[in-house]
């Protein structure tokens, strides 16, 4: 295979934004989007799967998003729960490794303890991820990763050093980006892992996109011609 052609991507990241959006639409509160939200999640995960894909990376709730009203934090924290608990069963079916990336250590007991009994209860899978992103931001992420790297007494990191001090050590980088609700940002979103990803931007809110969006995203994914810098 020509390798300057995509062909599948191996790990896709989604940011999915619009639920605020897609309620006030509606006339309904931010939190209906939210819940409206987290129904498309395992369809999005089951399609990006199935179409071959290894990693896939959901961005749920950034550092800054930690800035909300307290109601709207409660909410998203209660479904990402109830997503999780939902979703285990698949996750062991169909041999899914479960990574949760960020600061896990604010989080409402219930939400921590789920994410690190998922993760215990997966760490041995490796052909499929699904990495999930809560109270994640890149800054912080790498800027931890060499802090980890001090105390062990580097005066001196290497790329290698970071990338396995990462959440995502191990994997391979994300290919795709995928952006709902028409804002083009990443929005602190896995910044190193993103270095060489394609970026794919669409006006859809999070709540409508369904697997159709997926594939559509996949097929432009496969138009693209990475070049890594080179000619
Ligand atoms: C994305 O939807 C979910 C989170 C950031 C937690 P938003 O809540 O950002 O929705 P909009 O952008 O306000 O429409
Ligand atoms: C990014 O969306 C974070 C998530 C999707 C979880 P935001 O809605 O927080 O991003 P900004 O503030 O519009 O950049
Ligand atoms: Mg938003």
């Amino acid at each position: 295979m020509d390798k300057e052609v995509a062909a599948m991507p191996r790990h896709v990241g989604f940011i999915m934004d619009g639920n605020g959006r897609w309620a006030q639409r509606r006339n309904r509160k931010r939190t209906f989007g939210h819940k409206k939200g987290a129904e498309v999640i395992e369809e999005v995960v089951n399609e990006c799967f199935l179409e071959g894909v290894e990693v896939v990376s959901l961005f749920a709730f950034s550092t800054e998003n930690m800035s909300r009203p307290q109601e709207e934090k409660d909410r998203i924290f209660d479904l990402l729960g109830k997503f999780l608990k939902k979703y285990s069963k698949k996750l062991v079916e169909e041999k899914i490794r479960l990574i949760v990336s960020g600061d896990l250590s604010p989080l409402p007991q219930n939400l921590a303890g789920e994410c690190a009994l998922q993760m215990a209860k997966t760490a041995g899978f490796s052909e499929k991820t699904l990495n999930i992103a809560i109270n994640y931001g890149a800054k912080a992420e790498i800027t931890a990763a060499v802090n980890s790297l001090i105390r062990e007494g580097k005066t001196e990191v290497t790329e290698e050093d970071i990338e396995g001090r990462l959440y995502t050590g191990g994997l391979p980088p994300v290919d795709l980006v995928v952006r709902t609700s028409g804002e083009q940002r990443l929005s602190n979103f896995m910044l190193w892992q993103c270095a060489y990803a394609e970026l794919y931007f669409t006006d859809v809110l999070w709540p409508d996109f369904h697997k159709e969006e997926v594939k559509n995203a996949l097929v432009w994914y496969g138009t693209r011609k990475r070049r890594f810098g080179g000619v």
